[in-house]
């Protein structure tokens, strides 16, 4: 495959450390599969306030928009520098990027390698078969208010006089609910072909709603099961069962902090991968923002540390998803199960006896896995 354009944000902390790694494994996979990617980096986060003055500038994201997918790293303020406005933190990278591109859906698989079953908190036995993907609805929701204030949907600290108070709003559409839902059930049809749906319906209207379009898209996936778990007891079956489930889908809060949570069964924050993806359509697949997880890391940053698992994971799914390469996908996925199957370890997923590695070193040995394969 020719004429591909990625954009690559490093951004902060961790971030430039660990798509480094990434975009070596990109070029690896160019080399075995024969492909030709263009590869353009732009600055993002604290980085690019520092550089031009905003967490994401236009000529940033007009890049981002000509490309076919963006890797992008992490971003964070550096440590101690709490900002009061919100809108000129780091963090507004993103949330402009995923407004901007209409990235409604959050792809975050968790599928505990079982040669790290002894690095995860849980007992083995739990964790066996355990292979689920979370779609996290990215656009709406409690998180946005304070960005672009909506009428009806206030974001906002209010001090008057003696009255002291704050406002988020949880607001969703049908159409939003149905996009993201749809999605879920189109990725289970492929998968074991069963769909949790997550909310608070026995409290929270906009569950009530989720609930009801559930109930109207399902039809459309008749060989496909579902059922509606409430967030708390999915935070419970998530330790009891995990196994059980295949699709998660859930709104963009209650995903950010249940993600968090299945990301420990893979043993660390540093495993996990994500792509967030809209409706525009690529010549191999769709427009997505690829990134880990786990976030800028500040106190391990710039010292070889950081797992590089999670963002090499990433541009397998930049791969399969904004590519079309399935086989590439699978050949990085490959890779990083081999070496970690070998007892590659960087220190987050560390055990006796393991071969405990830097940034750099997990790269390359992932990298030569895939060359040599
Ligand atoms: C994530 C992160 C972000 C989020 C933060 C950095 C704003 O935690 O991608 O999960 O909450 O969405
Ligand atoms: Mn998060």
């Amino acid at each position: 495959m020719n004429d591909v354009t990625i954009t690559v944000l490093p951004g902060d902390g961790v971030g430039p450390e660990v798509t480094a790694q990434a975009v070596r494994v990109l070029r690896a996979t160019e080399k075995r599969f024969r492909h030709s990617f263009t590869v353009l980096r732009r600055p993002v986060g604290q980085e690019a306030v520092e550089a031009e003055g905003v967490a994401l500038s236009d000529l940033t994201f007009a890049t981002c928009a000509q490309s076919d997918a963006v890797l992008f790293g992490a971003v964070g303020s550096p440590p101690g520098g709490a900002v009061r406005d919100l809108a000129a933190r780091p963090e507004h990278a993103l949330f402009r990027l995923r407004k901007g591109f209409g990235l409604f859906a959050n792809l975050r698989p968790v599928r505990p390698l079982p040669s790290l079953f002894g690095a995860s908190p849980l007992k083995p036995e739990y964790l066996k078969d355990t292979d689920m993907v979370f779609v996290r609805e990215l656009s709406s929701g409690i998180y946005y208010g304070h960005l672009d204030p909506v009428p009806g949907k206030p974001s906002e600290i209010r001090r008057s006089g003696a009255v002291e108070e704050a406002v988020d709003t949880l607001l969703y559409t049908a159409a939003q609910i149905e996009q993201v839902v749809r999605a879920a059930f189109e990725l289970a049809a492929r998968r074991r072909r069963k769909v949790t749906s997550v909310d608070k319906a026995n409290v929270l209207s906009s569950s009530v709603l989720w609930r009801e379009i559930v109930e109207r898209v399902a039809p459309e996936h008749p060989d496909v099961t579902y059922e509606h778990l409430l967030v708390d007891a999915c935070a419970m079956r998530l330790i009891r069962n995990p196994a059980d489930l295949d699709v998660v889908v859930t709104e963009n809060l209650f995903g950010d902090i249940l993600t968090d949570e299945a990301a420990m069964l893979t043993g660390s924050l540093g495993m996990l991968p994500s792509a967030s993806l809209g409706a525009r359509r690529t010549r191999g697949g769709r427009f997505g923002l690829y990134e880990p997880v786990h976030g800028t890391a500040p106190d391990i940053a710039g010292q070889d540390r950081a797992n590089p698992v999670g963002a090499i994971l990433s541009a397998a799914l930049l791969l399969r998803h904004s590519l079309g390469l399935h086989q590439e996908a699978d050949a990085v996925e490959e890779a990083v199960k081999a070496v970690v199957g070998q007892g590659y370890r960087t220190e987050d997923i560390a055990e006796s006896g393991c071969t405990l590695v830097g940034t750099r070193e997990m790269g390359r040995a992932i990298r030569d896995a895939l060359l040599e394969a």
